[in-house]
């Protein structure tokens, strides 16, 4: 009886350990996800324990319970950059990083820029790790994501990346890949960022998921010096298959998202309010079927003049999906200019894993970003 009973309590705990893990399974390209499995969680107390965490070679679920603040960790630097937009005190300035300023805006006045170093670089996340967060406490300030370099099998989930240098672009991003495969990003918020949200970079990132994530472009300094952040999520090629589902864009401005170069796009059950310039960009070899997404108070929905990929949307359900997908496609509301009928578009996603479309949903805030797994 003795024996039972502690059998049992030891059962039980093992069963809370179990329980430390990732909520869900992913949708879309990155199904196969499985992140850092069933690895006996950690949970990171420093900065640097946390650094050490995402970028050693053991598979790990991490866990983060509190902020970590990077600010200040590796100083600042104070330099001449520009102002492209204006010297009004909401406008974004720019670091003339790579002679940004000479190359792309000789005409702007030059202006003097603090910066905090450690939020130009984002923190090295290696191969198979979950980084998850416990309830709304997993915050990581001051400094970006970035998996890189041929990493693959990432899940990021439920944790919010916050306040990098927002006043400065080139000042860093939140979340990054560039040459990885397998990455499902969801459930988490981003707000208050100097570049992009999201940057897919040039290299193959092959499958990837974001999810119900919360992007939030509300900030003091935006580069359209109106409060609406401009660099939210740049989907760059060379062979690129994302999902993008169930996120909440805010008080946007611009790439929202910009797709190009050999990146496959299905962009559906997303909800934009209130986005002050334009949501998507389609450039060369961008393949886009949208659907189910809810655009509410977008000034434009589609940049028409810089369209140039293929391109799947209507405001109306459509049964010319069947033959490809499946399934009709499902319309999308206030779509406005984002109506396309390209079978391109719908042949790129011939034979895929594809997420699941519903009608559009109109209660973003509910369900997408940190704190609402
Ligand atoms: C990730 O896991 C896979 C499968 O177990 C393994 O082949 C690979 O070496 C791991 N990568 C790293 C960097 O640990
Ligand atoms: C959109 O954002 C602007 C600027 O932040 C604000 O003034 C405006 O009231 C918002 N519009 C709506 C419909 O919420």
């Amino acid at each position: 009886m003795k024996y039972a009973v502690a059998f049992s309590a030891i059962a039980a705990l093992a069963a809370r350990a179990a329980a430390v893990g990732v909520s869900g399974t992913p949708e879309g390209f990155a199904s196969s996800a499985t992140g850092g499995g069933s690895a006996t969680a950690v949970y990171p107390s420093t900065t640097s324990e946390l650094v050490s965490y995402l970028g050693d070679d053991e598979e790990r679920v991490i866990v983060l319970t509190k902020t970590f603040d990077f600010t200040d960790s590796e100083g600042t630097t104070t330099t001449t950059g520009c102002a492209p937009w204006g010297t009004a005190s909401n406008c974004q300035l720019a670091i003339d990083q790579d002679d940004w300023c000479e190359n792309y805006e000789p005409d702007a006045p030059t202006s003097s820029v603090t910066y905090d170093n450690a939020g130009v670089l984002g923190i090295t996340v290696n191969s198979n790790k979950s980084l998850i967060g416990e309830g709304t406490s997993g915050v990581i300030k001051g400094k970006g994501l970035r998996m890189v370099s041929g990493v693959s099998n990432i899940i990021i989930q439920n944790i919010a990346v916050t306040d990098i240098n927002p006043k400065y672009v080139w000042g860093g991003d939140a979340i990054t890949l560039d040459d990885a495969d397998l990455v499902w990003i969801d459930h988490v918020t981003t707000a208050r960022i100097g570049r992009q949200h999201y940057v897919l970079g040039t290299e193959a990132d092959n499958r990837v998921s974001i999810t119900n994530n919360y992007i939030d472009g509300e900030s003091d300094y935006s580069a359209t010096c109106d409060g609406h952040h401009y660099w939210n999520v740049y989907l760059d090629g060379s062979s690129d298959k994302v999902t993008f589902k169930g996120n909440y864009l805010y008080k946007t401005s611009g790439r929202a998202p910009k797709v190009q170069d050999n990146t496959y796009l299905h962009i559906v059950n997303n909800y934009w309010d209130n986005n002050s310039g334009h949501a998507f960009e389609i450039g060369s070899g961008g393949y886009v079927l949208a659907e189910g997404n809810y655009f509410s108070d977008v000034d434009t929905v589609l940049e028409t003049d810089t369209f140039e990929g293929a391109l799947f949307s209507s405001d109306s359900s459509s049964s010319a999906c069947e033959d490809y997908i499946g399934r009709a496609c499902v319309a999308n509301v206030n779509g406005g200019d984002l109506t396309g009928t390209s079978t391109t578009a719908l042949e790129a996603f011939n034979g895929d894993t594809l997420a699941t479309a519903a009608a559009a949903n109109t209660s973003p805030a509910s369900t997408a970003g940190q704190g609402n797994l």
